[in-house]
């Protein structure tokens, strides 16, 4: 009883401590500036009160750094190792990116316990050389990075714990039936730049995952639309794949859907009502082969439909009913590279009275179709809030660029921009 209230009290000190340095240390200059840390869960109100003993000063591999005003991440980045150190039981931070590690053994993990964050990206581990179970052992792992690897398969098994997997550009192109089984936490999953094709749907990997909010298929090979997606589903990016088709009433199953990605693909004809989703705000279908436009909802903020193959905006079709009462609130469209030969009609700016830009870019018009367009940007006159707050999305560059419009977009990769 005695001992154990005296390393409370140890315990509340060191907090205290930690917390004063962490004001006024100068993380940068000790660790040279890689701006690329979060701040540990250490800080994190809803770190889980069992927080580890550590030995004081703390344990810290020799090739790694451990800065004294973290003390529960072990930095190991950027330094040609080629095999991962041992790592001390109180480390619930583990950087590892950026080496030439092609091995996960289950020996380094040995005495971890409280493990919540792995970065092993930009290595060169294989999914063969990852000791079987060796992740699924750390049952508080909460965020685990290996994109920029040489996986071929998925890493299977994981611990149930996990609620981030960030497994992009390697070369993974099967995902087996119970891979994902399991993961009732997971919030994220990113998967883009691998080699998925649609016969990884036919076991529904995804269909289990009660709670994941953000998935990411960009630059795979898939042809349709990804079946029996979870309803918890916010943002969802499916650009550069080769899908040509949404089937109808495809989003009825998601109808918490905020950002949809689909540029780079083969859309052609898009149903009707498809997009009718009440918290849309933000919908790319730029590279595809569309002819038309569609109904917009009223949440949707921005639009980006460039390099199509629309000569005329329809804006009945966009809008088939005006209430005033419940206004749209599209503010940015980008329609450049398609084949417009004449502005966007004027009740647009009935039906999305909001709208400050329309970027009209060139067109892809011919001799026999001259353009009318006078402008390649139309802008409303904006109040002085107004356009800080375009400016701040990024919607009243004069030279807009492809580069700006990946810029903006804030909805993706929350966690490892
Ligand atoms: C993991 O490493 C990558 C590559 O260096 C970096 O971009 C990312 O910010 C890191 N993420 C975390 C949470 O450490
Ligand atoms: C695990 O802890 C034991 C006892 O402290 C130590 O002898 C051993 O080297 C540790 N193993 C690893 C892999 O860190
Ligand atoms: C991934 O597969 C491609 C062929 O599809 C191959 O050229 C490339 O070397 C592979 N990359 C890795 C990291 O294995
Ligand atoms: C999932 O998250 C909840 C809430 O944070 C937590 O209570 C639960 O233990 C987690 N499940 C697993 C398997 O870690
Ligand atoms: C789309 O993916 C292909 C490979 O499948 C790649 O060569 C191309 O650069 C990607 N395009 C974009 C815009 O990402
Ligand atoms: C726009 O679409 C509506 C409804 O589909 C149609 O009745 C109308 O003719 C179209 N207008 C133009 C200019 O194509
Ligand atoms: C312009 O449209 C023609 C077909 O009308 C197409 O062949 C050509 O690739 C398009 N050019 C661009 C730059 O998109």
């Amino acid at each position: 009883m005695g001992i154990l209230s005296h390393l409370s009290i140890l315990h509340l000190l060191w907090a205290a401590l930690v917390f004063c340095q962490y004001e006024d240390y100068d993380f940068e200059d000790e660790y040279g500036g890689e701006p690329d840390h979060q701040v540990p869960y250490y800080f994190n109100p809803n770190t889980p009160v069992e927080a580890p003993h550590f030995p004081f000063p703390v344990e810290c591999a020799k090739e790694c750094f451990c800065p004294p005003a973290f003390p529960l991440s072990m930095y190991c980045d950027h330094r040609k190792l080629k095999t991962i150190p041992n790592i001390p039981s109180h480390v619930q931070q583990l950087y590892l990116q950026n080496n030439n590690i092609e091995a996960v053994p289950a020996g380094p993990f040995t005495n971890v316990t409280f493990i919540r964050e792995i970065n092993l990206s930009y290595n060169n581990i294989k999914v063969h050389m990852i000791d079987h179970g060796v992740f699924a052992k750390l049952s508080h792992l909460v965020q685990l990075h290996l994109q920029h690897n040489e996986l071929e398969e998925f890493p299977f098994p994981l611990p149930s714990s996990l609620e981030r997997l960030l497994l992009g550009f390697n070369n993974i192109s099967r995902l087996p039936a119970n891979a994902l089984e399991g993961l009732p936490n997971m919030t994220t999953l990113d998967l883009c730049n691998n080699l998925l094709d649609d016969s990884v749907f036919k076991e529904k990997p995804f269909s289990n995952m009660k709670n994941l909010m953000q998935l990411n298929l960009c630059n795979n090979k898939l042809q349709t639309m990804p079946p029996d997606l979870p309803p918890s589903l916010r943002h969802l990016s499916l650009e550069n794949n080769s899908i040509s088709h949404i089937p109808e009433n495809y989003f009825h199953r998601l109808p918490q859907i905020i950002a949809l990605r689909m540029s780079h693909n083969n859309l052609q004809d898009i149903p009707h009502n498809t997009f009718n989703l009440p918290n849309l705000l933000e919908l790319h279908l730029g590279h595809n082969k569309l002819k038309q436009v569609f109904y917009i909802p009223r949440s949707l903020q921005h639009l980006y439909i460039e390099d199509n193959e629309i000569e005329n905006i329809n804006v009945t079709v966009m809008c088939p009913t005006l209430d005033p009462l419940n206004i749209k609130q599209l503010t940015y469209i980008r329609v450049d590279k398609n084949k417009l030969t004449s502005p966007i009609s004027t009740y647009a700016f009935f039906c999305f009275p909001l709208i400050r830009t329309i970027y009209y870019g060139e067109q892809n018009v011919t001799a026999s179709r001259p353009s009318q367009l006078r402008t390649p940007v139309f802008r409303r006159f904006l109040t002085p809030e107004e356009f800080q707050e375009a400016e701040d999305n990024h919607e009243t560059l004069n030279q807009e660029t492809e580069e700006d419009h990946e810029a903006e977009d804030s909805y993706f990769h929350p966690y490892y921009h």
